[in-house]
């Protein structure tokens, strides 16, 4: 892999231009920030995996600027996939539906099928809307840490790895999109995020949970087989802040206050800010050399679903 400096630019338009050049660029999402290549650029995307050094089997998603982008991606749409559509873009939502022929497998890592989001960023928009083609982006952290929810996470990682950071501010929501297969009869959630089941079944009511992603009988959601989220140090979960034992090198997440003093602590105003936060979290803890990090659980409704999944996923880890 060539070594060369990473440019960093504010300015959409620059990124995008790079994009147009075959390069890799990470740019900033409402989710968490993403790792794009034009999605017709088999090379650039072979980059983006080499990159990451993520697994070749995990497929990518592909981010538009418009609506009349699907149509450039997807072959076929559900009545139902067209209300998800409606209510969801552009924001924190991913479709899975059958690709067009034209888009090259390694985007899709070997499927006939193919993610799709439109973000709600108003930088991510004008960056997507200069490049004027699909881009398809992972998270733009190494295989297997904490997505990026800031420009400097995505530096940390990728540095010399990756041609061009656009730079915006810390992430709004800090967890990665719902992402919802849309090509059985009915919608299927792979990846739990901001938007809940229960607001996807109040568009769609026979929307379904997807069973467990690393029973081997059910494959369908390839990423999320794979180590995920996980810190270096360990995480482990606690059902309550007096649960959590404070040492040197310990630090706890969470809700609640108990008094005692850690290594380092967060304290979240609600489910809301501890996602936002989490992620970073993981990853100041790995600068300070913490060994144990405590996060306390949280009632499994509206975002909380989606931060416990990260959360348990980071504790197996
Ligand atoms: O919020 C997000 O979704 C961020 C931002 C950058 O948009 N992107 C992101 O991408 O999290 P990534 O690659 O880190 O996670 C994509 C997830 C993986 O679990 C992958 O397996 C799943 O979506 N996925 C992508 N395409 C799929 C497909 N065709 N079928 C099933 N699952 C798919
Ligand atoms: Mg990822």
């Amino acid at each position: 892999m060539i070594y060369r400096e990473t440019i960093l630019t504010t300015i959409p338009t620059i990124a995008a231009g790079l994009i147009k050049q075959g390069w890799v660029v990470a740019f900033p999402t409402e989710t968490v920030y993403g790792l794009g290549a034009s999605v017709f650029d088999e090379a650039a995307v072979a980059r983006i995996f080499e990159a990451k050094r993520r697994p070749a089997d995990n497929p990518l998603i592909a981010h538009i600027g418009s609506l009349d982008q699907i149509e450039q991606l997807a072959s076929e749409l559900r009545p139902y996939t067209r209300s998800l559509i409606e209510n969801f873009f552009p924001g924190p939502f991913t479709i899975v539906v059958k690709k067009r022929e034209q888009i090259p497998l390694i985007a899709t890592a070997g499927l006939d099928t193919i993610g799709v989001r439109m973000p709600r960023h108003p930088l991510a928009q004008r960056f997507l809307a200069a490049c004027g083609t699909p881009v398809v982006a992972p998270s733009a952290n190494l295989s297997g840490r904490p997505s990026p929810t800031t420009w400097k996470a995505v530096f940390e990682d990728l540095n010399g790895r990756i041609d061009c950071i656009l730079q915006g501010e810390a992430t709004e929501i800090g967890l990665e999109s719902t992402v919802v297969d849309c090509t059985g009869d009915h919608p299927v959630v792979l990846r739990q995020g901001s938007v809940s089941l229960g607001e996807i079944r109040s568009v769609v009511p026979a929307a379904v949970l997807g069973s467990d992603p690393d029973d081997e009988q059910s494959p369908r959601s390839p990423g999320l087989r794979h180590k995920h989220y996980s810190p270096t140090a360990k995480v482990q979960i606690v059902s309550e802040a007096s649960e959590a034992r404070p040492e040197a090198d310990s630090a706890f997440i969470g809700l609640g206050r108990d008094g005692a003093v850690f290594a380092k602590q967060y304290i979240a105003r609600d489910a809301t800010d501890y996602a936002h936060n989490l992620f970073e979290f993981f990853r100041e803890c790995d600068r300070e050399r913490i060994r144990t990090i405590y996060c306390e659980a949280v009632p499994e409704v509206g975002i909380g679903s989606a931060l416990m999944d990260r959360i348990r996923r980071a504790a197996q880890g």
